[in-house]
C-alpha cells in the first residue's frame, strides 16, 4: 500500500487469497456454509443433472468434469456417488478440479478417497475435449472493481491507508467506466459493481462450450439483471464484518451479476439457460423426492434435519431465490434439466 491506494479488486484478490490458504473457512466452526455443506442432497442432485447433461451430449467418452473451487470437495464427492447409479457416465468422468489453496486442494483429495483427478490454478488449464463444468459459490469470490457517481461522474472506489487501518477514497473521475449499460445512468450516490475476471471466466467457458461441447452450471447467490448496489460484504464466524477489517481473516464475496456473465458466455456462442431461483431448480430436479427418501424410517431427530436442510435450500426466505442457478450450453444439445419448459 506504499504506492498508494489500490482498486477493491486488487484489495479483495489478497484479502481472499489468504483467506483460503488457511482452509479453515467451512462449516459451523468457520465462517460459513454451503449449500453442499447443508446437505448431500445438492451433490447428488448436481450429479444427475450432470448425468442426464452427459447423455443429452451424446455421452462422451472421457468427459472432463470440471470443478471451479471445489472447497473441502464435498459437493464433487456427492457429485460421484450419485453418478454411479449411471455406471458409463461415472467410468466417463475424468475429473479437473480448479482450485489455488493448496490446503483445500488437500482436503478435496481425501473428499475423493482415491479417486484420481487433476488440480489446476485456472480453467484455462483444463485440456481439451467436451466438459461439465460446475461453479458452486465460486463466482461470488472472483475480485470486483466498484465505482461511485459522483456529481463530476463516475470515479473508481479504492481501498487506501488511514492511520492503523484501511479506508475507501475515490479515483479521478473516469469517462467511460466498464459498467453495463443499464447501469451507467444511475443518479449521484449510486454505486455501481464489475467483475471483469467472473466475465472474462465466463466468455471463456462459452468459448470453450461451443467449440468442444458440454455444459456448465453456474449456481451462486446475486441479481438476474445488472442493477447498481453495493454488495461487498464480509463475512466472519457466519456473521457480517466490516470487508476492510481483517484482511485475510473474513470471507469477502460481491453479489454476481447473472445478466453479464449470461452476455458474456452467449457473446462466444453459447446457449444460456436461466438464471432461476435455486429452490424451483432443485425442486424441478426432484429434491423433495430424495428428502423423503432420506427421511423414510429414520428416527424423528435425524428426519427433522434432513427437512431443515430441505428448508434451507429451497425457502423462498433461505437460499431458494437469492441463490440461482444458471446453465450454459453447446448450442446444438438438448436443453438441460431443470431450467423449465
Ligand atoms: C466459497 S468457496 C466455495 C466452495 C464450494 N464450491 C462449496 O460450494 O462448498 C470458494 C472456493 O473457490 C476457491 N477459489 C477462490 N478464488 C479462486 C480462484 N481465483 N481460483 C481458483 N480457486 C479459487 C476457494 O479456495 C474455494 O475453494
Amino acid at each position: 500500500m506504499a504506492a498508494g491506494p489500490i482498486p477493491v479488486a486488487a484489495y479483495m484478490e489478497t484479502a481472499l487469497a489468504a483467506y483460503y490458504a488457511r482452509g479453515e473457512a467451512f462449516g459451523a466452526a468457520g465462517d460459513f456454509t454451503t449449500a453442499p455443506e447443508i446437505s448431500q442432497m445438492f451433490g447428488e442432485l448436481v450429479g444427475l443433472w450432470a448425468a442426464v447433461a452427459w447423455q443429452g451430449m451424446g455421452s462422451p467418452a472421457p468427459v472432463r468434469l470440471v470443478e471451479l473451487g471445489p472447497g473441502r470437495g464435498t459437493l464433487v464427492a456427492d457429485f460421484l456417488r450419485a453418478a454411479a447409479g449411471v455406471p458409463a457416465f461415472l467410468a466417463a468422468i475424468d475429473p479437473h478440479l480448479v482450485e489455488t489453496s493448496p490446503s483445500l486442494r488437500a482436503l478435496q483429495r481425501t473428499a475423493l478417497g482415491g479417486r484420481a483427478a487433476t488440480w489446476h490454478d485456472g480453467f484455462e488449464q483444463v485440456p481439451g475435449g467436451p466438459i461439465l463444468l460446475i461453479a458452486n459459490e465460486f463466482f461470488d469470490a472472483l475480485p470486483i472493481r466498484q465505482f461511485e457517481r459522483t456529481a463530476e461522474g463516475w470515479r473508481e472506489r479504492l481501498v487506501g491507508l488511514d492511520g492503523g487501518g484501511f479506508r475507501f477514497v475515490l479515483g479521478d473521475p473516469v469517462a467511460e467506466p466498464p459498467l453495463a449499460e443499464e447501469v451507467r445512468g444511475s443518479p449521484p450516490g449510486s454505486i455501481a459493481e464489475t467483475c471483469p475476471a467472473g466475465i472474462a471466466l465466463a466468455a471463456a467457458i462459452g468459448r470453450r462450450l461451443a467449440r468442444e461441447g458440454g455444459a456448465a452450471l453456474i449456481v451462486d447467490y446475486g441479481t438476474a439483471r445488472s442493477a447498481p448496489g453495493d454488495s461487498f460484504q464480509a463475512v466472519r464466524r457466519h456473521a457480517p464484518h466490516p470487508p476492510l477489517e481483517n484482511p485475510g481473516e473474513a470471507d469477502l464475496t460481491a453479489h454476481v451479476d447473472f445478466a453479464a456473465l449470461a452476455a458474456a458466455a452467449k457473446g462466444e456462442g453459447a446457449r444460456v439457460e436461466g438464471p432461476i431461483g435455486q429452490g424451483l431448480w432443485l425442486q424441478r430436479l426432484g429434491i423433495s423426492v430424495r428428502a423423503r427418501a432420506l427421511m423414510d424410517g429414520k428416527p424423528p431427530r435425524q428426519a427433522a434435519a434432513v427437512a431443515s436442510a430441505l428448508q434451507r435450500l429451497i425457502g423462498a426466505e433461505e437460499m431458494g431465490t437469492l441463490f440461482k442457478a444458471l446453465g450454459l450450453a453447446a448450442p446444438s444439445s438438448p436443453p438441460l434439466p431443470g431450467f423449465g419448459p
